[in-house]
């Protein structure tokens, strides 16, 4: 059988009002109707703050969100509930976890593949190349150079490391088991950013040994405004807050606060209480559908575009299918990808052009930036069949 035939369009109220082909899923996925009906419901039927008020739908509105927090916790198989704290986003996670935990390290090790909220917070406290930041390179099949890494942690034992899992500008793949394991090995810590990850494939914190995950919701099928970061348990007490205030404290004095234990020290003032609720729903969602489905469907999608997209004269890529999922990024010899994005955009069809927040990348491949394509299980074959014929489309009114 092949998974290409189920469609799960009809789950998406985005694809009942609109004939747009939506292939930006990397910068944000579509919200199934499940997802939009939780918020709904909270907002119209049971609208209080958490953890605070005693009256019934105060009670309700806490119970729902710490289940999220337990349907989370199962979701990427951690071992208790207190290593789930809800935060914006992957860029909040990233910032969290870098002015807290990760500041004190002398080193601090990326790869060059890394997103901007993956750079910028360690720049911020004014590391740069060679000073406080080693970044690893790549090899020439496009692939993460774990001989360098190891190379790197050798000369930088207890270092933090904090890497992607899939790159948002060209879909590829770390092995993050694998990286975790050689970190370890020189007695460093590691914090993936799971942002292109969590919509695509299974993700299991204990078997991947990780001390940190940073989740972004929106990618994954979940409200915008909402993510998570993993804590492993055995660091919760050597994480400081880099947000304090009401919400996180036993008790206050005018001397002093004391405060809570984990979760709940970590997530300072009103929650995005709707937002945790809608990802709880989008967690549902992938789990009735099943991981084996989504790979199975993105992987015959992801081939299918690579191929096609082969059969076109001048397209230079910037991975291989081998190691990649969901993006795929590329341009067209002699084309600025900024014109071909408004062809594109023309023709109605979604995606993204630019640098895609990965400006350091760009600059090490000599180019501004690519067309990225970028596939979620919803797509099917007519999508990219659509973009092909408006692709070509679009060179031939460039190239004339
Ligand atoms: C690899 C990667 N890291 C971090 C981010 C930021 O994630 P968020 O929007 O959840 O803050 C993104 C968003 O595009 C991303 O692709």
């Amino acid at each position: 059988m092949s998974y290409i035939d189920i469609s799960y369009k009809n789950k998406f109220p985005c694809f009942q009002n609109s004939d747009i082909i939506y292939l930006d899923s990397g910068a944000t996925a579509q919200k199934p109707q499940s997802v939009i009906d939780a918020q709904i419901e909270y907002y119209t039927k049971y609208c209080a703050n958490t953890h605070r008020s005693n009256f019934h739908d105060a009670n309700r509105a806490t119970t729902e969100y710490e289940n999220s927090r337990k349907y989370l916790q199962k979701f990427i198989n951690a071992k208790d509930s207190s290593e789930i704290i809800f935060t914006k986003g992957v860029t909040e996670s990233i910032n969290f976890i870098a002015s807290s935990f990760g500041k004190k390290f002398k080193t601090v090790i990326i790869s060059c593949l890394e997103h901007h909220s993956n750079i910028v917070p360690w720049h911020m406290q004014g590391r740069s190349l060679g000073a406080g930041l080693e970044v690893v390179g790549y090899k020439d099949n496009f692939t993460f150079d774990y001989e360098e890494f190891e190379s790197i942690l050798k000369q930088n034992p207890n270092s933090f490391v904090s890497v992607t899992h899939i790159s948002n500008a060209f879909g590829t793949i770390h092995d993050i088991k694998k990286i975790c394991s050689l970190a370890h090995k020189y007695d460093s810590f590691v914090l993936i950013d799971g942002a292109q990850s969590l919509a695509h494939t299974k993700i299991d914190v204990q078997d991947i040994d990780c001390d940190f995950f940073a989740i972004s919701g929106h990618k994954t099928f979940a409200p915008t405004g909402v993510g998570a970061v993993y804590i492993k348990q055995e660091l919760l007490d050597k994480v400081a807050p880099y947000q304090t205030g009401g919400a996180t404290i036993k008790t206050v004095t005018y001397n002093e606060s004391v405060l809570l234990n984990s979760p709940y020290k970590f997530e300072a003032g009103t929650q995005n209480i709707a937002g945790v609720i809608g990802f709880c729903e989008a967690l549902k969602f992938i789990d009735e559908i099943g991981y084996d489905k989504i790979e199975n469907k993105e992987y015959e999608l992801y081939n299918y575009l690579h191929n096609e997209l082969e059969k076109i004269d001048d397209v230079l890529f910037y991975n291989t299918p081998k190691n990649s999922i969901s993006n795929k990024s590329f341009n067209i010899k002699g084309l600025v990808h900024d014109d071909v994005g408004i062809l594109l955009d023309k023709q109605k069809i979604a995606i993204r052009v630019g640098h895609h927040c990965a400006m350091p990348i760009m600059d090490k491949l000599k180019i501004k930036g690519t067309v990225r394509v970028s596939l979620a299980f919803y797509n099917d074959f007519d999508d990219i069949d659509r973009f092909i014929i408006a692709l070509k489309r679009a060179i031939e009114m460039l190239k004339d």
